[in-house]
């Protein structure tokens, strides 16, 4: 059966660079048949707009069904002043947590031709390729109790649960471990065991798995907060990082600024193996939907475009086309085209249909 596909373009920006995805398939039925089944359905504020939700029933039936899912981005001001729960955001947040996506992968990749991008000097990140896995649906994100309480005398107390059980600490850890495998086999998992119980917990039970499984894989431990810095200090010591929702949230922006352009990120977020070791999962770019850019044709599409190559890798066991799309990228890049928001002196500037042909022709 032809491997389903759900698009969700979303708002703003969304449809713009998705639809350079779309082409990049296109291509791929016709010259290499390779047959995706395309579908595609609302989600955001353009769902809201015509379904009166964020996420309809139907299009989560349809997420459901599909291998995975590809999204474009959503949100913007038209709808900032609706109840929190029935905001664009809620549809992306009911989509991760339906499909049970608990693994987010972030890399963090810099492509030689933009190493002057980098807030960083260009010996420390030059050829910078570091994953970063995030634990999406535990943690303090979720934990209860939770919630703002009254003590008196004027006195308030806001309260969140940072918990975690080894089931949710071992799934996600695989999934990292597994990656690590595929890559450098050098996995770091980041916590503070030394003052968080969940954190001694998450070691005690990386430490385990490592033993059981993955010997093959170097195991670092490392605190959370001196991962932050070794992050910027000598960011080339990383191939995999491996920790919480709030931890994983920090690091994986500080790990995205290493490459200094928000249009060129891509995540991809896992759910469980099935029997056929099939995961449910979603792609989507990290940036949102640029409202201030929507509608010119300028936004760079290439975040998307390499979710989509996250998407052949990790559901459709097709690396070598995942390859394929970055090494375009890194040669269109590399000829001198840019978009806007990673222009620089002396190269050429151009539109998203532009940066989508020439891709293409790559
Ligand atoms: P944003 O990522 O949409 O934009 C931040 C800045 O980066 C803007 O100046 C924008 O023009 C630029 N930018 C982003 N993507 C770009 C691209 N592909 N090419 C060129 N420039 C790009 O974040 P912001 O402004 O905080 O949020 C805008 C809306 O997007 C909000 O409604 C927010 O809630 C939503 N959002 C949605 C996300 C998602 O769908 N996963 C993630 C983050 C924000
Ligand atoms: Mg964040």
């Amino acid at each position: 059966a032809n491997k389903k596909i759900l698009f969700l373009p979303g708002d703003g920006i969304g449809p713009e660079v998705m639809r350079q995805v779309r082409r990049v398939i296109d291509w791929m039925d016709r010259k290499r048949g390779l047959t995706f089944d395309v579908s595609e359905g609302l989600v955001g504020g353009a769902a809201i707009d015509a379904h009166g939700v964020p996420l309809a029933d139907e299009t989560l039936a349809e997420a459901k069904a599909a291998d995975c899912v590809l999204l474009g981005a959503v949100g913007g001001p038209k709808w900032d002043n609706i109840g929190f729960d029935k905001r664009p955001e809620a549809g992306l947040l009911a989509l991760r947590k339906e499909l049970g996506l608990f693994a987010n992968l972030r890399p963090a990749i810099v492509f030689d031709a933009l190493v002057d991008a980098s807030t960083l000097k260009a010996d420390v990140v030059r050829g910078l390729n570091i994953m970063i896995v995030r634990e999406l649906t535990g943690g303090v994100y979720f934990g209860e109790p939770r919630g703002i309480t009254d003590l008196g005398n004027g006195e308030r107390r806001g309260l969140n649960t940072q918990s975690y059980t080894t089931s949710e600490i071992r799934r996600v850890a695989t999934v990292a471990f597994e990656l690590a495998r595929q890559r450098g086999r050098k996995l770091h998992s980041v916590e503070k065991a030394n003052v968080m119980e969940s954190g001694l917990l998450w070691r005690e039970e990386v430490t385990k798995l490592h033993k059981e499984s993955f010997t093959d894989v170097e195991l670092q431990h490392m605190y959370a907060d001196n991962c932050a810095m070794q992050l910027l200090k000598n960011p080339k010591q990383f191939d995999v990082i491996v920790t919480d929702n709030l931890f994983g949230d920090i690091l994986s922006d500080e790990a995205a600024m290493l490459t200094g352009s928000l249009g060129m990120l891509p995540s991809a977020s896992l759910g469980a193996a099935d029997a056929a070791g099939n995961r449910k999962a979603l792609y989507e770019p990290v940036h949102g939907s640029a409202p201030d850019i929507a509608g010119k044709d300028i936004a760079n599409p290439i975040a998307t475009m390499l979710s989509f190559a996250m998407a052949l890798r990790y559901s459709f066991d097709r690396g070598q086309d995942a390859d394929m799309i970055e090494k375009a990228v890194q040669n269109v890049l590399g000829g001198g085209m840019r978009t806007a928001d990673i222009m620089a002196p002396g190269m050429a500037r151009c539109s998203t249909t532009v940066m989508g042909d020439s891709i293409l022709r790559e």
